[in-house]
């Protein structure tokens, strides 16, 4: 058994990865300041989770919440792109410093391993397909720099200090208990919650922007293979599924999978939205040995089952 702490434990990736690490019988600790994160994601776990509500850019609370922890699993992150544009000083304040912060915490403490979620937006809109870590990156918002530097700050305490980190640059991560009623919400969530309602979904652009769609579950499993891995030294990996679909392609996935025909509705495309994105993940099957084991189409499903039962919940 491990003791492991997770950095947004109470967010949509952090609930997921607390409870499987749960489910293999290792104790966590959940560092959560709540911003985005909700208690609801951890209720049913909630006896079995140590939960610290704090702030990632608190360095005394980053201390306390590494002490005596095996593994890091550093998630805690401000996660959009338009709030980063609206309010890009908090990115970098949560993003980097608190990154730093949370290094700093675990190399004291002497945590051997720091698994951070890093972001494919670090790539920008290279028109080169699919995306290869070794190409340079050109980040286009001040999410995608502070998610960058987060990178490279895991990579330099690897250098100079000999701590194991690595970084999982995340393609589109979707599944069950992403938020959908952010301003900021994320595609698959914001599209499923107001289809299962009848109401047409809102895509900003022509709907033929591309994403690299990666299920919850593949994360996850790159979380604890990347853990599990020996001889870490800094590296970023894509973890994505290696295939890429429309919003439009959704939006029919969608309505096929619910036996509807809505129409979505056209807004003016947003700053900072790249064009299109998909993962060249040989890197991570090299170095994590990771391979995505839910494909598109039903993790989709899953999902559009667990956001249809919310629904009838809340009805
Ligand atoms: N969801 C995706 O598609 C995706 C893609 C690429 C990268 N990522 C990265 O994955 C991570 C998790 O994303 P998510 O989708 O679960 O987002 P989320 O917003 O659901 O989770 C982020 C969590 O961090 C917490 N948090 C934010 N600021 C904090 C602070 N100052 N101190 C402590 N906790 C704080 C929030 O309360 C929340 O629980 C982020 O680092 C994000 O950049 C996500």
């Amino acid at each position: 058994m491990s003791r492991c702490l997770i950095t947004g434990g109470a967010g949509f990736i952090g609930c997921n990865l607390t409870r499987r690490l749960l489910q293999d019988g290792h104790s966590v600790r959940v560092l959560d300041d709540l911003s985005t994160g909700r208690p609801e994601n951890l209720a049913d776990v909630e006896s079995d989770v140590e939960l610290i509500v704090g702030d990632i850019c608190d360095g005394a609370t980053c201390q306390r919440a590494a002490a005596g922890t095996d593994v890091v699993f550093h998630i805690a992150a401000r996660a959009s792109v338009p709030r980063s544009i609206e309010h890009p000083f908090e990115a970098n304040e949560v993003n980097v410093t608190g990154t730093l912060n949370i290094l700093l915490a675990a190399r004291d403490a002497g945590v051997p391993k720091v698994v951070y979620s890093a972001s494919s937006s670090a790539y920008g809109d290279t028109p080169t397909l699919p995306k290869r870590e070794d190409m340079k990156p050109t980040p286009k918002s001040p999410y995608a720099v502070s998610k960058l530097a987060g990178e490279q700050y895991c990579s330099a305490f690897a250098c100079v200090y000999g701590m194991q980190t690595i970084s999982l640059r995340y393609f589109n991560v979707f599944g069950p208990r992403q938020d959908p009623h952010s301003a900021y919400a994320a595609v698959i969530p914001a599209f499923v919650t107001r289809m299962v309602r009848n109401e047409s979904p809102v895509i900003f652009g022509d709907g033929e922007q591309s994403r690299d769609f990666c299920y919850i579950d593949n994360v996850v499993s790159a979380n604890i293979n990347a853990w599990q891995a020996d001889g870490l030294s800094g590296e970023a990996v894509n973890i994505g599924c290696g295939e890429r679909t429309t919003l439009n392609e959704i939006v029919t996935a969608i309505n096929e999978a619910l036996g509807t025909s809505i129409a979505a509705t056209h807004e003016p495309p947003r700053a900072g939205d790249v064009r299109d994105s998909l993962a060249d993940i040989e890197a991570a099957r090299r170095i994590i040995g990771y391979e995505p084991t839910i494909r598109f189409p039903e993790g989709l499903a899953r999902s559009i089952e667990w956001y249809r039962r919310q629904a009838e919940v809340s009805v």
